[in-house]
């Protein structure tokens, strides 16, 4: 038998990436520049604040110019869409992201349409998503970037394998089944993505080699439904009752860690799994989307 439930250290990993920005960031600076990204988040979503909070930090850390501008929850559309274009016309700013959820009334999908593509950091906007399908990423959301990395870094080779990807949102699990199926480096897996109309999910996911868990559903992946040595990526943040923890809760991921990690190769904790990737891959398509506007000035 091979080793069994190795650890996926996303905070490691992400640690790395945060200082080879701030060397990158260095280096621009020698030559006048310096890359920035705004924020908007409106309303007072308790975990959009955590998140938020953790991407401003993250700037900071490594010298990126970071501009976060809160609006109330009461914002209405051209007011936020207004802002939006102000951003977009900003020469300081070459990363714009508007926080998700937005509160209700606003449409969120116009909110990601106006946003200039060439800024579009989390990759959202359909000229993105565009080119991602198209098998030439520019922009690509961070959090299923940031797991290709983790593989990467962890030389785990998708090629050939399996993937299952659980969830299709557009968010995590369709960028991530399109890049696994990539043909380049970190993809070329032979790919499948379950949803909420999929029938008997379990016999899916145990012929996945690498099995990436998206659903949002604490524990929904028990040990009983993953293969021998496989690689399991849990991107879940669900929040359970536990009268034990300070806060009367704690952060558990999509996957069922403990009895999971017994049949598994590699595992991604939760947290310091995945979580940690999404803030460092936002810094790096800050990086890019500097890139870009520096040379085609
Ligand atoms: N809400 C949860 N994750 C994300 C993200 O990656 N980007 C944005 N804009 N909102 C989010």
């Amino acid at each position: 038998m091979s080793e069994r439930g190795r650890k996926i250290s996303g905070e490691k990993i992400s640690a790395d990436i945060r200082e080879e920005v701030k060397t990158e960031v260095e280096r621009r600076a020698n030559n006048g520049r310096l890359p920035g990204i705004a924020i908007i988040i409106v309303g007072e979503d308790p975990a959009s604040k955590v998140y938020v909070g953790m991407k401003e930090k993250a700037c900071l850390e490594t010298g990126i110019r970071s501009l976060v501008i809160r609006m109330p929850a009461e914002t209405d559309q051209q007011t936020l869409l207004a802002k939006v274009n102000e951003i977009n016309e900003s020469p300081d700013y070459h990363g714009l992201l508007v926080q998700s959820p937005l509160p209700d009334g606003l449409d969120e999908n116009e909110v990601i349409h106006a946003i200039d593509p060439a800024k579009d950091v989390d990759g959202f906007h359909p000229f993105n998503m565009g080119m991602l399908a198209g098998g030439a990423p520019r922009f690509v959301p961070c959090t299923p970037l940031g797991i290709i990395e983790l593989l990467k870094r962890y030389e785990i080779d998708p090629s050939g394998k399996r993937a299952v990807v659980l969830g299709r949102s557009h968010l995590v699990g369709m960028p991530m089944a399109l890049l696994l199926a990539r043909k380049a480096p970190g993809g070329n897996a032979t790919v499948t993505i379950c949803h909420s109309r999929t029938k008997d999910i379990p016999s899916i996911t145990s012929q996945a080699d690498i099995l990436i868990a998206a659903i949002g559903q604490a524990k929904f992946v028990t040990a009983d439904m993953i293969k021998d040595d496989a690689v399991i990526i849990d991107v879940g943040i669900n929040r359970i009752d536990d009268p034990t923890a300070k806060r009367g809760y704690r952060l558990v991921g999509d996957v069922d860690f403990e009895y999971a990690r017994e049949k598994a190769s590699y595992i991604t904790p939760v947290p310091g799994g995945v979580g940690p990737m999404t803030v460092a891959l936002l810094l790096k398509n800050t990086l890019l989307a500097e890139e870009l506007q520096y040379s085609t000035r």
